[in-house]
């Protein structure tokens, strides 16, 4: 695990140019989106199981740095906190953290547990499923937060669609998205005590992605239990997005703009 925490060269947001490839950049398959998912579970596993607790409290895309092969490792610990000892089970602290991804009772209480890492992990699983940015001021009303547009959406399995990635252009097992968009939910519970932890988050993402059912599903056979599955890139041309990557350039959009939760 010590891994998690190295120095990369590449990073999860795109704040710089990909760097050319045959075709341009591409779309982050469902396949890596699920990759740097489990990656970044385990960082935050690591951290919240480790002897001496660690909360890292500004977990968010542009703090996932990613190597060549798409591994995820955790920067900045800048804000990292050591977690409560004894009996306690919170730290008070002042509030610090990036605006889109903290979780409410921190930023209302200051009140900082691991289940605060894990809401802000739900923020960036929404990212990885809708390519949408935590906060997005671009766009209008409640579709600036990307938390309290999609939340209506994540418990249908009808619905799901609505709040897909299109670039991903249908190219996903839907039971494991449905599986994804469900964990999202509960890590971004209003009640702290009824998300789940990390190691339970590292655990369904990682059976996910096992090959038994990672290799089920398109979207045109939402029934299909077997067979493999063509998680193909999209069909379409695709304009820069956030989640346009190459290793280098990568898959989650910029925060640079993100206002502190200070
Ligand atoms: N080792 C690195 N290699 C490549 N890019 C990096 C590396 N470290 C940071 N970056 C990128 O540089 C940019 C600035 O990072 P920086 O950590 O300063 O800001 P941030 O992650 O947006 O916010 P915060 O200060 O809360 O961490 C981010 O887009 C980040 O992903
Ligand atoms: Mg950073």
């Amino acid at each position: 695990m010590g891994n998690c925490l190295q120095h990369s060269s590449a990073r999860v947001d795109s704040t710089q140019s990909p760097r050319a490839t045959s075709g341009g950049p591409q779309p982050l398959s469902w396949a890596v989106r699920m990759k740097v998912a489990i990656g970044a579970a385990k960082g935050l596993t690591f951290l919240h199981d480790a002897e001496s607790q660690v909360i890292y409290r500004d977990f968010k895309a542009s703090n996932i740095l990613l190597d060549a092969e798409f591994n995820a490792k955790l920067s900045d610990f800048g804000l990292a906190k050591a977690g409560p000892t004894g009996d306690r089970t919170h730290v008070s602290t002042q509030v610090m953290g990036t605006h889109g991804y903290a979780a409410p009772e921190y930023v209302a209480t200051g009140r900082l547990t691991t289940k605060s890492d894990v809401y802000s992990f739900g923020v960036v699983l929404l990212e990885l499923l809708s390519g949408r940015c935590a906060v997005d001021k671009t766009k209008v009303g409640i579709e600036q937060s990307l938390v309290d547009w999609a939340k209506p959406y994540l418990s249908d399995k009808r619905k799901l669609f609505r709040i897909m990635d299109t670039k991903l252009g249908g190219q996903y097992p839907q039971k494991a998205a449905h599986t994804a968009a469900t964990l999202a939910l509960q890590c971004l519970n209003n009640e702290p005590k009824l998300r789940p932890r990390m190691s339970e988050v590292l655990a369904i993402l990682e059976r996910l992605e096992a090959p038994k059912n990672s290799a089920k599903l398109s979207q045109s056979e939402p029934h299909r239990q077997t067979g493999p599955v063509t998680v193909r890139k999209s069909p379409m041309r695709q304009q820069r997005s956030p989640l346009n990557m190459t290793p280098t350039a990568s898959p989650l959009p910029s925060h640079r703009q993100s206002p502190r939760v200070r």
